[in-house]
């Protein structure tokens, strides 16, 4: 072929490429993994910021390995995607206890681990150890559909494994060009050939691919790849209680497997989907809606004692990935400290919440509401 794909990107990238990234010039395969982790669901800006207290904090597999869990779930806090340092978590735990703590050094390894999928595995075994691994992720998926003109479901099975094919016919025959071609790859994605406006839409701007993006010349580029149908997502409600004696607030630890599972939140009513019109108007009796809560969660089979005053709070929304929370606060002051048996709760000095791992939207009602 006289046109090779790898070399032109990784030219593009001499100049246009991100450069001094702090998970960058690595070859340590945990510090390569936990940026690889992080940046999944999360923008490069962001990550910039929390990778490196992340990485003091954990400096290598065995620090994360011994952690307990609240810290990395405290220090993930407002990233989103929890599972994500679940994961890590977990992972780090086996890499001990089934690798020595050494990482393992083949994408094939590394995809077997809890929370590396092959994408993420080819990542990793690209940039520490050299290996001619692909990569294929939603931009890598968007560059290579664009550059063969391939217009099917991205969904579907059949067109993901094309894409996987040609993924890996485009790769430097060089090992040594791995770490290079495969940044190269993710913020070419990232940056030029985006969704909207790539950059061969644009006027002054030419793109190294365009002589030979099919896409391009057949006028496709925007209609590649085939946008989704959006889905309206579904809402949901929810009572939360935030139960107060002095400076002193109430938070129940979320089971596991729930959303935002193992994070620390207020005590909650089962979330409700909007369309079920069940019990969808504001309750009446708060007092007692609380206490069916407690019982029904099985916090504790007593009730909470005398409350001095009970105020309604600004609804919150939260919107995840494919639902929409709508949650109603309702502040609850003590006239006694409940003094509780329940593993799951726990009295937090409201100066000490920077401590606990919880949810974004919940972390901010609770700061301006202890202001
Ligand atoms: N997204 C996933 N991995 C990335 C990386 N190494 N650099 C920039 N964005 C990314």
């Amino acid at each position: 072929m006289g046109f090779r794909f790898s070399q032109a990107l990784i030219r593009w990238s001499k100049h246009y490429g991100r450069q001094g990234l702090p998970w960058q010039g690595q070859r340590d395969p945990y510090a390569i993994w936990v940026s690889e982790i992080m940046l999944q669901q999360t923008q490069v800006s962001t990550v910039m910021e929390r990778y490196p207290q992340f990485m003091r904090q954990f400096p290598t597999v065995k620090a994360l390995a011994k952690a307990d869990l609240d810290e990395v779930m405290a220090l993930w806090s407002g990233l989103g995607y929890y599972s994500r340092a679940r994961n890590l978590h977990r992972c780090a735990q086996q890499i001990m206890a089934e690798y020595a703590g050494q990482f393992p050094n083949s994408a094939q390894e590394l995809e077997k681990l809890p929370g590396i999928g092959r994408s993420t595995a080819g990542a990793i075994a690209a940039f520490a150890f050299e290996e001619r691994a692909p990569i294929l992720d939603a931009n890598v998926k968007r560059v290579i559909s664009r550059f063969f003109g391939i217009t099917g479901d991205q969904q579907n099975h059949k067109t993901v494994q094309l894409l996987w094919e040609h993924a890996t016919a485009l790769l430097p025959k060089s090992k040594s060009q791995m770490p290079f071609y495969t940044q190269a790859l993710m913020d070419f994605g990232a940056t030029w050939c985006t969704p909207k406006n790539a950059k061969c839409q644009s006027q002054d701007q030419t793109c190294p691919m365009m002589s030979e993006c099919k896409a391009y010349e057949l006028g496709q580029v925007d209609r590649i790849p085939a946008k989704k149908k959006k889905k309206q997502s579904p809402t949901f409600t929810t009572n939360i209680f935030l139960i107060r004696y002095q400076d002193e607030i109430l938070l129940e630890r979320r089971p596991p497997k729930a959303i935002w599972g193992g994070l620390y939140s207020l005590i909650e009513t089962p979330w409700q989907s909007i369309d079920q019109k069940l019990n969808c108007s504001k309750p009446m009796d708060i007092a007692g809606l609380l206490h069916q809560t407690i019982l029904s969660n099985k916090l504790s089979k007593g009730n909470i004692g005398s409350i001095a005053s009970i105020e309604e709070g600004h609804v919150i929304e939260h919107i995840f990935s494919h639902r929409r929370l709508r949650m109603q606060p309702w502040i609850i002051h003590l006239k006694r400290k409940w003094p509780h048996s329940s593993a799951a709760l726990d009295w937090i000095c409201t100066r000490r919440l920077k401590e606990y791992g919880l949810p974004q939207p919940i972390r901010v009602f609770l700061e301006s509401s202890s202001r």
